[in-house]
């Protein structure tokens, strides 16, 4: 199959300046976690791809473990770049990232030299890419010195195997640190990835927000659906199909009926605002002004194309905003608080 980019991908998106690099990121970003695995059909996930590229997301966030099994949301990313997004390499921002466990043995996960290099270099075989735009440390390590995690960050830049260097989940203090090491070193920490919505505001109570704006790191929000949550499909309960019912990361324990009469009342003031529930979760993440992208998943590509349409409408009035904190208490689905930790 040959595809063409829709000639008007760049006319509804908006870009907004990661902290203060030059580097300019889509308001919505794509990422591969799930639905990009050997349990998909490929041409759903091709399909996605080609949906979000053509309503102009350039972003495409990966990890060595995406799957299942761990890799193969490299492979298949790789293969639909070989296949038909090779010629838009250099309209792509591709990222990915190690932390967690890839590969059997003490070198296999966490924040050493040896871990993150190799996975790198892994990485970049399973795409068929020289380079990443951006290489994360995916979690803090407390065992490991941050100067060698943060040291092996600085090394793949500048071996020209990632442009930029991040970090997912630190916590403020962690950050700060980080961001000094990496400051120090001379290779900017550029964008920090935490876990952020509605129903998950741990940024928040933990001032990262504010460290974030003074550091000048740019930041992506993950899970601004909360897996799903904040959408349309768990409103009369868990429908078959959806992440609930497939035993993954989303425990049908969240779907609490506390979560489900939440998710009604904000239903009803993403309605009001005239968007569906996902647009609004995603333009109340998009509200701060540190936050540089929400980094949305899909398993169909209609989702991605109504997501991208939250930049629709991105303000809040102070009344709607009193009502989503007055609909929506926070929940206890932050399954990452553990990996921010020092
Ligand atoms: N750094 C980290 O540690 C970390 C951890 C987790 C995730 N991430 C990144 O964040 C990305 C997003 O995570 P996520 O997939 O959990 O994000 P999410 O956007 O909160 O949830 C995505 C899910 O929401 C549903 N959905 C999306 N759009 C919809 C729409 N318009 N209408 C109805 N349902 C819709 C789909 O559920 P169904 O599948 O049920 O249809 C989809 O799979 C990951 O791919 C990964 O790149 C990073």
């Amino acid at each position: 199959m040959s595809y063409q980019a829709a000639e008007n991908r760049y006319d509804n998106m908006q870009y907004r300046r990661c902290g203060q690099s030059g580097l300019l990121l889509p308001a919505i970003s794509l990422g591969l976690w799930h639905n990009f695995g050997h349990d998909v059909a490929f041409k759903t996930q091709r399909a996605i791809c080609h949906a979000a590229f053509d309503a102009g997301i350039t972003h495409f966030d990966l990890a060595n473990n995406y799957g299942p099994p761990p890799g193969s949301a490299e492979e298949v990313f790789g293969q639909i770049l070989r296949d038909e997004l090779k010629g838009y390499r250099d309209e792509l921002i591709i990222s990915s990232k190690a932390g967690y466990l890839m590969w059997p043995g003490p070198y296999g996960e966490m924040g050493s030299r040896k871990y993150l290099i190799a996975s790198c270099d892994q990485s970049l075989k399973r795409m068929g890419l020289d380079y990443v735009d951006v290489f994360y440390s995916h979690r803090f390590d407390p065992d490991t010195p941050l100067e060698e995690t943060m040291g092996a960050l600085d090394h793949i830049v500048r071996s020209g195997k990632a442009l930029y260097a991040g970090i997912s989940s630190y916590n403020s203090e962690c950050t700060r640190k980080a961001a000094a090491i990496l400051k120090s070193l001379g290779t900017p920490c550029l964008i920090h990835q935490p876990s952020y919505n509605i129903l998950n505001r741990w940024v928040e109570r933990d001032g990262l927000k504010e460290t974030l704006q003074e550091l000048g790191i740019g930041s992506i929000a993950f899970t601004p659906l909360a897996q799903g949550m904040l959408t349309d499909k768990y409103l009369n309960g868990i429908p078959e199909g959806s992440r609930a019912t497939q035993g993954k990361s989303l425990s049908p324990s969240f779907v609490s009926e506390r979560a489900i009469q939440s998710i009604r009342a904000l239903n009803d003031i993403a309605a009001s605002r005239g968007q569906s529930l996902a647009q609004m979760a995603i333009a109340w993440v998009l509200r701060n002004e540190g936050i540089t992208t929400a980094l949305i998943g899909a398993s169909k590509p209609e989702q991605v194309v109504q997501c991208a349409r939250a930049v629709d409408n991105l303000e809040f009035t102070q009344s709607e905003l009193d009502r989503i904190d007055a609909a929506a208490s926070e929940e206890d689905i932050n399954l990452w608080a553990r990996s921010s930790e020092s």
